[in-house]
Parts: structure tokens; sequence; C-alpha cells
């Protein structure tokens, strides 16, 4: 596949007006990308497990204009309240999904959006958010053009989803999702999020996040800083390197359930992301000190217990404890009972593994 099979071919007739609405998962990284070239290609590849109840819900609203705008014509409601200053944002998005999306300029789009977690807790809603509204958008198409088959509309909607925001790509279907070229997983591809291609052990089947928000408030770098810092990093190369690598070694790990080589690369990964933070120029720091605190007790109570616990980070101070289900009683009395003390208000997310995006009905919460 390039991006021109993307571009839409022929002439469709798409509809008067309607609305649709879709809700899409956020996402964790297991193998994460960090470092991008032009276009919102990934500068390695990643792997990451689609979650469940952390998700945005979006509605698209929209009516033909009765001639070609010069500019987008868009309202966009978060939660309820027009939102002026996310404008931006989408107006970006939509030029660069403009190729692919020739028909932007002759709606008027309302947008109407929502997350299923507090907007400050420090959780990125970009991934989800953007999958949402690549799915409404790319169902428009579809209405012109019925016969477009799941696998396109899956790829297609990946494939804008990463023109919003990199890591949205992954956030269309579950559970295991594989995005940039690999040579070990055939079909991988820079365009797109792929569902992983081979047989995964029951063992990381309904696998557990509980999301530790540990800082709640805007985070001081944001991950396109953090992307472009990576040009001329000192460890980059490396670094790339070792993402391609720690994929081949998932594909073993994922087939045999070896929890304990697993919890290696994960956490090994996680580290890695915040040490590349770190040894940017200029550098910065986004974990906190309770975000240390958290690794350090999972670390003694894994030692202690033999319990297979184990922590990611995406780039904020929050940490993911993952767990398999077999020993989620355990693991949750373990969180309530040590770690939840290091939470901003005692808050946290039970979140796992989920499906993928789905369409509603339009109006379904
Ligand atoms: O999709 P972005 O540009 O917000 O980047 C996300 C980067 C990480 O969350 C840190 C890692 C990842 O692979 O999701």
């Amino acid at each position: 596949m390039t991006e021109n099979d993307f571009v839409p071919k022929g002439s469709t007739s798409l509809p008067m007006d309607g609305k649709v609405r879709y809700k899409a998962p956020s996402n964790i990284a297991l193998v994460k990308y960090w470092g991008k070239k032009e276009n919102q290609i990934p500068a390695n590849p990643s792997i990451s497990f689609t979650l469940d109840a952390c998700a945005t819900t979006t509605a698209l609203s929209y009516k033909r204009s009765e001639k070609l705008l010069d500019s987008f014509s868009l309202e966009l409601f978060f939660e309820g309240k027009l939102k002026e200053d996310f404008k931006p944002k989408i107006i970006t998005f939509f030029e660069r999904i403009e190729k692919y999306v020739p028909f932007l300029k002759e709606y008027h789009w309302k947008i109407e959006t929502s997350n299923s977690f507090p907007h400050s807790s420090g959780i990125a809603s970009s991934a989800s958010g953007m999958a949402a509204l690549a799915l409404c958008l790319l169902s428009v198409e579809k209405s012109g053009n019925p016969e477009m088959s799941e696998d396109y509309f899956n790829q297609k909607a990946s494939f804008l989803a990463r023109l919003g925001s990199g890591s949205a790509c992954r956030s269309i279907e579950g559970d295991l999702i594989q995005w940039g070229h690999t040579p070990g997983i055939p079909g991988s591809t820079n365009l797109f999020g792929v569902t992983y291609p081979f047989e995964v052990h029951q063992n990381f089947k309904n696998y557990h996040d509980t999301i530790l928000l540990v800082h709640k408030g805007q985070k001081t770098v944001s991950s396109t800083v953090g992307h472009e810092l990576m040009y001329g990093h000192l460890y980059a190369e490396k670094r790339f390197e070792q993402a391609h690598q720690n994929l081949e070694k998932l594909k073993k790990i994922f087939g045999s359930g070896d929890l304990d080589a697993f919890i290696e690369i994960v956490e090994s990964e996680a580290l890695t992301l915040h040490a590349m933070m770190m040894t940017s120029l200029p550098y910065f720091i986004l974990m906190k000190p309770n975000t240390l605190e958290i690794i350090n007790r999972i670390w003694s109570f894994r030692l202690a217990t033999k319990t297979p616990i184990c922590f990611t980070l995406d780039a904020g101070a929050n940490v993911h404890v993952l767990y398999p289900e077999s020993h989620k009683a355990k693991c949750i009395q373990f969180i309530q009972d040590e770690l939840v003390a290091y939470c901003e208000n005692g808050h946290y997310i039970c979140d796992r593994i989920g499906k993928g995006a789905q369409r509603l009905v339009v109006d379904q919460q």
C-alpha cells in the first residue's frame, strides 16, 4: 500500500447531510514510538495494547454547503461546551488529510466530543480523539461508497488518525496493534496500524492496565516537542534499532507466554523512553517523585511475591500498572494497599485490553 491508495478514486454521490457517532479507545504502547520523520512517519516501529475504558466518543454532524468553501467550516463542542481553543488542532488535522478526504470543504461540520476519563487526568486524549474523528469522517466517505471493504475502512481510518496524532493509528482495532515497518512482521507498515499477525498466548488475553494518576496537571513538554528532540539526539540511532530488536524478541514471548521476559522488555521500553527525554538537548524529566516511588514498590512486591506485575509509562508522570487476568485479585489488592497513596487525590482508572473502536447509534451515550 502507498499513500495514493487512500486518495478516493472516481466520483461518489455523498449525502446532503447526516450524523455519525464513534467511540474510540486509548492505547498503551509496549514498544514505544518516540521520534518521527516528515508526514507523521515513525522513526521506529511500536506495538500497543488497545484499551477499553479510556475512550473518546465523537459525534459528527454534517451539512452540505451550497458551494465549495475557501476554508474549513466547523464548530467544536467538548463535553457540551463550545471549544474555540481546540479548533486549530482540528484545522491542522483537516489540512493534513484533505488530499485523502477531498470533500472537507464541501460541508459544514459540527464535532461533539467527550472523554470517558477526566479532562485534566494527564491521560492524553489525542489518540482516542483523533481515532474517533477519523472514523466519523471516513464513514461519510463510506456512505457514498458502500462497497468499501472492512479491511480498507480500518486501514484508511488508521492512516487518517495517524496524520492527526501518530499513536492514534493504533486506536482503531484491538487488541494488540503494531505500527511501523519492521522486517519480522509481515504486513507491517509506517502508514497505518495492523493487528498483530501471530499467535498470542492466553497469558496476554484480557491483560489489565490500572492507570495511576500521579500528576493531573499539564505536561511541561508536549509529545510533539519530545519527538522533535530525537532529531540529532546522540542515542537516537541505537534506540531506533533497539525498538526493532524488542519487537523481534516479543514475537517469541507472545507465542510462549513468557511473562518474565515480557516484563523485562516492557519496563525497559518505558525507562528507555524517559531516558531519551533526559538525554535530549534541551533535556527534560516528566516523571515525578511518586512515579519512582510506585516503580520501586512494584519491584519490591514482584520480588517478594513472584507476581508478574509490571509498569509502563507514556510521555507523562502517570504509571500504567500491567498484570494478567490470572493475577487480578492479588494485584488490585496490592494497588489499593500500597500504590493508591501515591496518586493525586487517590485517583486511578481500572482499564484492560479492548477490542477497538465501535460505531454507536447516533443518540446512544
Ligand atoms: O502520538 P503522539 O505523538 O502523542 O506520541 C505518543 C508517544 C508515546 O505515547 C510516548 C509512545 C507511544 O508509542 O504511544
